[in-house]
């Protein structure tokens, strides 16, 4: 969401020389109805932060509270601080996306409204009568754009927090997916090898620490299936790193990675990004992939 609005409306309430400061854009997560934002304010900005907060509200009038960012994001769960600047107290909301609902409270739960394209991006891959496991699945976003682009995959989706799977089962309703989707609560590394099936797809959408995780994912994919990779790498190298874990990985388990993609997801820091690296593993060289 832009920050210009803001700006214009907060030329007479902070001084002349902090405009410069605000935020060019922030995260909007909810719906028409009601919605939360997420700002990161520099440090001298602190005492307009109440100011800034109300005029944001009046002018999205949707956005029921404001939240600062007060941590990065941390932990297995991958949630960050955040700390309540202005308006209700209850920060649960439903967020919409491309058709579908996401219900989940983002003091919680991992969600970014800005992984929206990648998940268009992803769910374009997916093919008829695939089916795919989505490790790290949070509330459940991709699992859900992907279903509704594809109707006839088969999804299963594992995910560690209490409250995101919760979320997940909630919004597999919401969405009219339920069935389509199995969600599992539960540490990749124990759930995935119960499964007991072969999968056309892995997902692997957790940046920090995916890789150690790339041997259950390899061990699930049937042969000639597609894993994506997720992982974060300077600019001045962005696949290499990526490339080198998936084909060790494949290598370990007696296979073989094609790298069959290279994507720059979405900015992560100062120079750094998101990327994921798409790789065809192949167990004996001869591939049982259709395409
Ligand atoms: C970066 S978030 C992505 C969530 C979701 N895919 C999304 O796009 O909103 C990673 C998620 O992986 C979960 N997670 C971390 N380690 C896990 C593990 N060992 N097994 C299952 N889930 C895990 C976290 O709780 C978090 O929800």
């Amino acid at each position: 969401m832009s920050g210009k609005d803001l700006r214009t409306r907060l030329k007479q309430r902070i001084p002349e020389n902090l405009l410069g400061l605000l935020p060019r854009a922030f995260d909007v997560i909810g719906s028409k109805e009601k919605a939360v934002a997420i700002l990161e304010l520099p440090e001298e900005l602190k005492d307009y932060e109440r100011t800034i907060s109300e005029i944001l509200m009046e002018v999205h009038k949707n956005v029921k509270t404001v939240l600062a960012k007060a941590s990065g994001r941390y932990g297995t769960y991958r949630i960050r601080e955040l700390r309540l600047i202005a308006g209700e107290e209850d920060t649960e909301v439903i967020h919409r996306e491309a058709g579908c609902l996401f219900k989940l409270d983002p003091m919680k739960v991992y969600f970014s409204p800005r992984e929206a394209t990648e998940r268009a991006r992803i769910a374009e891959l997916v093919k008829p009568r695939e089916s795919v496991l989505v490790m790290f699945s949070g509330v459940c976003p991709l699992p859900i754009v992907i279903a509704k682009k594809q109707p006839d995959v088969r999804i299963v989706a594992v995910e560690i927090n209490t409250d995101a799977h919760n979320y997940c089962v909630q919004n597999l309703f919401l969405n009219k997916l339920y069935g389509r989707i199995q969600p599992v609560l539960g540490d990749v590394k124990d759930v995935c090898p119960s499964l007991g099936e072969k999968f056309d797809r892995v997902l692997m959408p957790l940046p920090k620490g995916a890789a150690d995780y790339l041997g259950v994912a390899i061990s699930c994919l049937r042969d000639g299936g597609t894993l994506h990779f997720y992982h974060w790498a300077h600019e001045k190298d962005l696949f290499s790193e990526a490339e080198g874990l998936i084909k060790a990985a494949a290598e370990r388990m007696k296979g073989r990675a094609e790298i069959l993609d290279r994507v720059r997801v979405l900015p992560y820091g100062p120079r750094v990004w998101k990327v994921r690296v798409d790789a065809k593993i192949c167990f004996n060289g001869l591939s049982t992939n259709l395409d």
